[in-house]
């Protein structure tokens, strides 16, 4: 690769806005030789909030002005996940790096797709799973693989949102509500970050048993609960609801070892908020907490006090995938491996039955 990494960015709504001014920060303040080429949306207004946000060189309609142009290495797709597919297979075939936001696709036989043209293009892609980048979580992972605590006995994680649709909370999209659109609701579409963070810290899922529910009405569910059998033999349950309360956005983690205890709190948008902090109990006796809570004060004295660090993270992680010419640690792999516990979970919901994650790879 020459000296310098052409940023394509597809979609500038949400997302897209995101990981312009994230990538923005690495260009001007880390001396990452990065340049913005060319991104794209139907929406003028989306387009003239893109053009607030970063200097792109073009803005454009068409995603096809951003494929086709020969400066551009490397492209994120940050549109409605329904559009994903087309726009992941033309960005390959174009010889474009892909970073695509989750869910990868609305359909597991869709992901599987997506996975097999990544494999064949040789291509660094990556998926925007969140949970595992931000700062709270990569602690726990490294306080888990010391082997300090012991064996993982089990888990349990909650996370709830405000349903992000625009007649629960003004600053999101409609399409969130359509299964046709997204393929689902809370677990699908918000809590497939912790089934991945899930297994990145407890390795492969191989059984899962669900019940959802939809009680504000919408087609998608809004409550899920999962339990989860890892290869590992650890054990846990996954909660996840989207619900009216605009302004709380909060992961409520804790895992149970053989030597010990970890509870964390943790939010995507009020990082500030006084509840976030890691716990960890030893199996000494001592009921105190032995190990720094992890709060607003300790993040920003280390400069990560900031709603959305961690697109910044795994941004980084990506460009530097792209530059080494190595695999992406979240690849379109970890994407599948995702995508097959919440088709599972799917499964279960709808025939009341336990699933093997194994039966949804072949079925
Ligand atoms: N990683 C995360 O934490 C996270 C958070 C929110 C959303 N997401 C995901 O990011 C993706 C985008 O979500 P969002 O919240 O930014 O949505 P959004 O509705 O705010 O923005 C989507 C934008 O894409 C544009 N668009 C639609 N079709 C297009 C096309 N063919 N070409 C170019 N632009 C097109 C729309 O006009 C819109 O401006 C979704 O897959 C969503 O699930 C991820």
């Amino acid at each position: 690769m020459s000296g310098t990494t052409g940023i394509g960015l597809i979609g500038c709504g949400l997302m897209g806005r995101i990981h312009a001014w994230e990538l923005s920060q690495h260009a001007d303040k880390d001396g990452v030789p990065i340049v913005p080429v060319a991104a794209c949306d139907p929406s003028t207004d989306a387009r003239q909030k893109m053009a607030e946000t970063w200097d792109f060189a073009s803005l454009n309609e068409g995603a096809d002005a951003v494929l086709e142009d020969p400066e551009v290495d490397a492209v994120w797709i940050c549109t409605p996940t329904f559009t994903h597919r087309d726009l992941v297979a033309a960005a390959l075939a174009s010889g474009k790096h892909v970073y695509c936001e989750k869910p990868l696709a609305p359909t597991f036989a869709t992901v599987r797709e997506l996975q097999d043209l990544a494999a064949e293009s040789g291509l660094v892609c990556q998926v925007g799973f969140e949970s595992r980048w931000q700062a709270i979580p990569r602690f726990i992972r490294l306080l888990l693989d010391s082997g300090e605590l012991g064996s993982v006995m089990g888990y349990v994680q909650r996370s709830d949102e405000v349903f992000p649709e625009t007649s629960f909370n003004p600053n999101v999209s409609e399409w969130r509500a359509s299964v046709e659109q997204t393929g689902g609701g809370a677990l699908i579409e918000h809590s497939i970050h912790e089934v991945d963070l899930l297994c990145w810290m407890f390795g492969p899922a191989t059984h899962v048993a669900a019940a959802t529910r939809s009680v504000l009405g919408r087609e998608v569910e809004d409550t899920a609960a999962l339990t989860i059998t890892h290869e590992s033999g650890v054990v846990g349950t996954l909660m996840t609801i989207w619900n009216r309360m605009e302004g709380r956005d909060e992961n409520r983690f804790e895992i149970f070892s053989e030597n010990g205890t970890v509870e964390a709190t943790w939010g995507g948008v009020v990082l500030d908020a006084p509840q976030n902090g890691i716990r960890v109990h030893r199996g000494d006796g001592k009921a105190a907490p032995d190990s720094p809570l992890i709060t607003a004060d300790y993040l920003a004295a280390r400069g990560l006090h900031k709603p959305f660090f961690w697109a910044r993270v795994a941004d980084a992680a990506f460009l530097q995938a792209v530059r080494s010419g190595s695999e992406s640690p979240c690849g379109f792999d970890a994407g599948l491996a995702a995508h097959a516990v919440v088709e599972a979970a799917y499964r279960s919901a709808a025939t009341g039955e336990t699933v093997a994650v194994a039966d949804v790879h072949t079925t």
